[in-house]
């Protein structure tokens, strides 16, 4: 469904991303995973066309996609939930959800359908459909980053750290949510610092560090590796020492 072919990219002078190549097939969930600065925001963000390559293309059903605007990039199939949420604050929950249909031009039914859909998955949106979106919980906020991608339809949902700073019962909740979308039918590929999570849920998974890809293979075997046990190892310390430090 996804396919990339050695991509690089650059800001000014620095690589971020030196000549990645995968692949997200449909109906998979693949994770994304690496230490931090590795360039994964990098790559989500040049593949829904916000970033420009420096060499290399991305495909998407087939098609060639490399570079396109990223409204083009939406209305092919490819929803986009940024790092940090960049919901509009001022905005009720139900509009925010609704920027997410106007980018894509969708029919009254077709909108209806999918906050139907996204009500669904996430009940608490439709409780707070009237409620200014700055007012609800990082949680919340993080559900109604994830229903507004929706909107538009995907057929491909990139997901940018979507546990980040969040509580577990909402993480838990969220990537229980990430399952039934992926169960109906919709192709994920996720970048998460929760590796164990993240391996878990997905079926293939990729580990990218300092902006080359190191290793990919199922999320089983992945796990057992001992570039990604260093990497589990590494991210247990420095919360020791976030904890030990009581910051
Ligand atoms: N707007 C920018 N301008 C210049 N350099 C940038 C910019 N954004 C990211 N970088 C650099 O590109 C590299 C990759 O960053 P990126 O944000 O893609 O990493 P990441 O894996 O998503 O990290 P994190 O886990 O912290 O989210 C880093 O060296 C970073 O400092
Ligand atoms: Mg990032």
């Amino acid at each position: 469904m996804l396919r990339i072919k050695k991509l690089t990219v650059h800001y000014g002078p620095l690589r971020a991303l030196k000549e990645i190549s995968l692949e997200v097939k449909r109906g998979e969930v693949v994770a994304l995973i690496g230490p931090n600065r590795a360039g994964k925001t990098t790559l989500l963000c040049t593949i829904s066309g916000i970033l420009e390559t420096t060499e290399g293309r991305v495909f998407f059903q087939e098609e060639d996609i490399t570079n396109l605007n990223p409204h083009k990039i939406v209305s092919r199939g490819i929803g986009h939930v940024p790092q940090g949420r960049h919901i509009f604050p001022t905005l009720s929950v139900l509009d925010n959800l609704m920027m997410g249909a106007y980018i894509t031009r969708k029919s009254k039914g077709e909108i209806q359908g999918n906050l139907e859909w996204i009500y669904e998955l996430f009940p608490i949106l439709k409780e707070r459909k009237e409620q200014r979106a700055g007012t609800l919980s990082g949680g919340e906020q993080q559900m109604l980053a994830i229903g507004r991608a929706l909107m538009g339809g995907p057929k491909l949902l990139l997901l940018d750290e979507p546990s980040m700073g969040l509580a577990p019962r909402f993480t838990e909740e969220i990537f229980a949510a990430f399952k039934e979308m992926n169960r109906r039918g919709l192709t994920l590929f996720i970048v998460e610092q929760e590796i164990h999570l993240s391996l878990a849920i997905s079926h293939r998974g990729y580990l990218l560090r300092n902006g080359r890809l190191i290793k990919g293979g199922p999320s089983s075997s992945l796990i057992e590796s001992h570039e990604v046990k260093a990497l589990c190892l590494g991210e247990d310390m420095s919360k020791y020492l976030v904890q030990r430090s009581g910051i």
